[in-house]
């Protein structure tokens, strides 16, 4: 076998991402209590693609030893997946659920046995209900609950799991459900949003500090979604406006869980737009000793801006997009499936960044994929032929070992996703996977780029 071009470092990883609402199924089984997305769906299953919910995702539950022995097969030695909070403490907070504990035992033991690192994530969109009834993130006592779950999972799985992520993509539920209106609660409302990241970071803290208490050997981290910001032009105003968004956008996350602090010039914009959220001088102690050893990356698009075409009126409610506009940049590369822009060098841009001003932290790309919608129309002799999956996630990784070979400590690439998931409002909509997913039978079957990805694994490289 002749050595690959792009080789990769020693150890890398490779495999695929998914989370527990997305791909378990059986959530009315095995004692798990309901969640925000089984909440909402059973009040609005028409805001939901084809109305399915999140208890039809394809039954991980069930199905995991032969998932698993699939991904041995297309050559993963690591697979990320999330616990789900309302399987484990169906109140969100108290009792343990010991058929969860049996769940995830019985799924990080095969993920070992078959020679496939886990990496466990521990929120991933799923609050559980009465938590919800409570305030969710808004309220302080979701922070106290998140810590005391936390810590349970340290110790029941902590001895065999040696890479931890407290939260995936935590400004998710914050511009979903309290500024862009698709997850619940959908409100447009600044100081909630902020509230809601404040304590999403601030629970990352306390869950790290349990973590270290423990005494455990391994590493814990957060996964974000990091999409570079570039501006319209030179102009001082575009510049201007791409940097308000970075602001907002990374920097708002990105900074207090790897500095320990949020950076100044927020703090003060929002002190002087009277939009700060509530805290404790305490807290922010516990922020600044509590940064992560290891940082998840998801990578899909960048952000494009450019200055606003109209000032907002004075009187306008506080929002980011006061202070930038998004634009499509013309000429760009698009994911006509789903109506992404595809940038490869996006990645590589992001990982220098790391590289450059985040003490080259370790990193590992927890997510990078593309989603297809009506892939069934590529199937050739019973395989789909995605062949553009392939050139995306090559391209990618041709950044990613740049980055690598000018010293970034990347230390992996998971597709998004294993399996056809299920995938919140879009439900199965766009497929991701490197396997396809027959709803009816639940039938699995490898697509080409699962068998790429095999090989490309077992040589380190392509
Ligand atoms: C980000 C999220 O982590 C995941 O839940 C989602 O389904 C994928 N990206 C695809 O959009």
């Amino acid at each position: 076998m002749s050595t690959p071009e792009h080789l990769f470092p020693e150890n890398f990883w490779w495999g695929s991402a998914t989370s527990a609402t997305q791909c378990e199924g059986a959530s009315r089984e095995g004692g798990r209590g309901p969640n925000v997305w089984d909440f909402w769906h059973e009040k609005e299953p028409g805001k939901f693609h084809n109305q399915v919910g999140s208890c039809e995702a394809s039954t991980f539950y069930k199905n995991y030893k032969n998932d698993i022995a699939l991904m041995k097969e297309l050559g993963h030695n690591s697979f990320r997946t999330s616990i789900s909070w309302s399987r484990l403490i169906p109140a969100g907070t108290g009792e343990v659920n010991p058929e969860a504990v049996a769940f995830y035992n019985n799924m990080i033991d095969e993920l070992i046995k078959q020679g496939i690192e886990p990496v466990i994530n521990l929120f991933h969109f799923d609050l559980p209900v009465p938590l919800v009834e409570k305030g969710g993130w808004e309220s302080r006592e979701t922070v106290e609950a998140f810590a005391e779950y936390a810590e349970k999972c340290f110790e029941l799985f902590g001895h065999k799991v040696n890479y931890w992520f407290t939260q995936n993509e935590p400004i998710v539920p914050v511009e979903a459900g309290y500024l862009n209106v698709y997850h619940w609660p959908c409100v447009v409302d600044f100081k909630r949003a902020a509230q809601v990241a404040y304590h999403s970071i601030l629970a990352n803290a306390c869950a790290i500090e349990r973590y270290r208490k423990a005494g455990l050997d391994g590493k814990i981290g957060i996964i974000l979604n990091l999409s570079p910001t570039y501006a319209r032009s030179d102009s001082p105003e575009d510049q201007k406006a791409a940097h308000m968004a970075d602001l907002f956008c990374t920097r708002a996350f990105l900074d207090p869980v790897t500095k320990g602090a949020y950076p100044r010039e927020l703090v003060e914009l929002l002190k002087e737009h009277d939009q700060l959220p509530a805290y404790d001088k305490a807290d922010l102690e516990i922020i600044a000793a509590n940064t992560i050893d290891v940082l998840g990356f998801n990578y899909y698009q960048p952000r494009r801006v450019k200055s606003r075409d109209v000032a907002p009126a004075a009187d306008a409610p506080f929002v980011p997009e006061n202070f930038y506009d998004f634009y499509e940049m013309p000429g760009r590369k698009m994911n006509e499936h789903r109506g992404w822009e595809i940038y490869e060098k996006g990645i590589y841009d992001t990982l220098l960044d790391l590289r450059d001003n985040y003490d080259n932290i370790e990193v590992y790309i927890s997510e990078n994929g593309m989603g297809v919608e009506g892939e069934k129309r590529f199937e050739v002799d019973g395989q789909i032929q995605d062949d553009y999956r392939i050139d995306f996630i090559s391209d990618h990784l041709k950044w990613i070992h740049k980055a690598s070979e000018e010293g970034s400590r990347v230390r992996g690439y998971h597709l998004w996703t294993f399996i056809d998931c299920w995938s919140w409002l879009n439900a199965y909509k766009n497929r991701y996977g490197f396997v396809s997913l027959d709803l009816e039978t639940q039938e699995r079957t490898i697509k080409k780029s699962g068998l790429w990805f095999r090989d490309v694994a077992q040589q380190n490289g392509f």
